[in-house]
């Protein structure tokens, strides 16, 4: 079971902007169906982290059949919107954590993901807002105790302030993680994954570019 003792705050919104009228009992019933609650020794795990309307989950579920893909998103909008998807495509192997995923991380000190996606984290561009930022160096310490031997770490942002905050934080953990796409500069995500989130596109429609960082646990 998981537990609701986080010391990790969430911020951000909960609802979108629109404040469209929903289902709050239904949304509860169906995010019961794919709720996440334990790790099975059978299966390797993946970790999305910060779904929004749930577009990498779909799309890492559909690449990795075979593996179980844990969504974390506290933002019921989009959880509604990925639940639809998964229902859409008949998808078997998301499981959602409609919450922080410090819940996820703090349940278990195994080794059971493979791989662990951060698309878009919320940049908090404000000086007095920096703690709010999720990727720090702990947090890649936190990782590094859940991922399995050679898994990888996905962190996409178009966000200028937070690729210094990164860096900082890959630098700090150099002796824990390999920056494999270092030595090309070739940070574009497009040439290595074929997928548009919400973030993604936005940043591309203000000509912002995004950077895709790829990290190898040592
Ligand atoms: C900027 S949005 C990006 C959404 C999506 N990945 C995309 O690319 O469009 C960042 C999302 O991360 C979620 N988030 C932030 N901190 C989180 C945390 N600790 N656990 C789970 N989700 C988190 C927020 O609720 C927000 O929806």
């Amino acid at each position: 079971m998981l537990s609701s003792n986080y010391t990790n705050r969430l911020f951000g919104r909960t609802r979108g902007r629109s404040k469209k009228k929903i289902n709050l009992k239904n949304y509860h019933e169906t995010v019961e169906k794919f709720k996440f609650q334990n790790f099975d020794e059978k299966f390797d795990y993946i970790l999305d982290i910060g779904t929004g309307y749930g577009e990498t989950s779909i799309f890492l579920a559909k690449k990795f059949t075979d593996k179980i893909v844990v969504s974390c998103e506290k933002y019921i909008d989009g959880n509604i919107v990925l639940l639809k998807n998964i229902e859409k495509n008949k998808i078997r192997n998301i499981r959602l954590h409609n919450g922080n995923v410090y819940n996820v991380l703090e349940n278990t000190n195994k080794k059971y993901f493979k791989l662990v996606w951060i698309f878009f984290p919320d940049p908090w561009p404000k000086n007095r807002h920096s703690k709010r930022r999720l990727i720090t160096s702990d947090f890649l310490l936190k990782l590094h105790k859940i991922l399995k031997d050679n898994s990888e770490i996905h962190i996409a942002t178009d966000s200028t302030i937070y690729v210094r905050f990164i860096l900082n934080s890959i630098y700090t953990c150099k002796d824990y993680f390999l920056w494999l796409n270092q030595s090309n500069m070739n940070l574009n995500i497009k040439d290595y994954f074929n997928i548009e989130t919400k973030y993604y596109k936005k940043a591309i429609n203000s000509q912002r570019k995004p950077s895709l960082f790829i990290l190898r646990k040592l």
